[in-house]
């Protein structure tokens, strides 16, 4: 690689860590004492812990991997089981791809099972994202979550997929990614979800997401999506 081109990617991952840590530091303002609040999981929801942490109010957490609990514990929040709270006021997360209409693509951690339940619970669900995550239409690949059992035939009826060489999910599934056209999303998504023995999928509808906090250069790009309020 050129020096100048090994510059123009170090400023790229930089340009992008700043959009991440300011749509989360952004979110984190949503957050109010009493709040009952589920946590994503990845990069980005990397800087909305410290950056709720540091708000030093009273909210209960529900976490959507034992890695952000486990992150989120160290930093002093408080997270519980997610079988004492039947409702929340507001889940922020990530997202891999984001399409115009607020269709998003999840689950690149492999965290999407537990990210959509956490998601689905809440009132208000706000994706957090750098500039990168925008696309003008949905693309592979589409993460999976599958059963072990009957896995050979799970996978052909899914085809084209391939098996992620990732750990299980803590719930024992399988992670996958479905390699074929993604065209309508709520088609493919129903197609998905009606397979015998997918858990899962990684297509998230509009009407779960409330708003879309994009960082771009220096600023926040504010999406109003309108869905959640469950
Ligand atoms: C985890 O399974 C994913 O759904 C993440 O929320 C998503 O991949 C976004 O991750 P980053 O914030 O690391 O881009």
């Amino acid at each position: 690689m050129s020096a100048e081109r090994a510059e123009r990617v170090r400023a790229e991952r930089e340009r992008a860590e700043r959009e991440k840590r300011l749509a989360a530091e952004a979110a984190a303002e949503l957050v109010a004492g009493g709040m009952t609040v589920g946590l994503g999981t990845g990069s980005t929801v990397a800087y909305l812990l410290p950056a709720l942490a540091r708000r030093r109010q009273s909210i209960r957490c529900v976490a959507s991997s034992p890695r952000t609990r486990q992150a989120a514990e160290e930093l002093g929040l408080t997270v519980e089981a997610f079988g004492t709270l039947d409702h929340l006021d507001l889940t922020i997360d990530g997202a891999d791809q984001i399409a115009p209409g607020g269709w998003l693509v999840k689950g690149g951690g492999a965290a999407h099972t537990r990210e959509k339940i956490v998601a689905a619970a809440a009132t208000r669900f706000v994706v957090i994202a750098d500039s990168r995550k925008p696309v003008d239409a949905l693309h592979p690949p589409i993460p999976v979550e599958l059963l072990e059992f009957g896995l050979p035939v799970t996978l052909r009826r899914l085809a084209p997929v391939a098996l992620r060489d990732v750990p299980r999910s803590p719930d024992g599934g399988v992670i996958a990614d479905y390699h074929g056209d993604v065209g309508d999303p709520a088609r493919l998504a129903a197609r998905l979800a009606a397979t015998p023995g997918l858990v899962e999928h990684g297509l998230f509808p509009p009407d779960l997401v409330a708003e879309i906090l994009i960082g771009h250069g220096d600023s926040v790009e504010h999406r109003t999506i309108g869905g959640s309020s469950r």
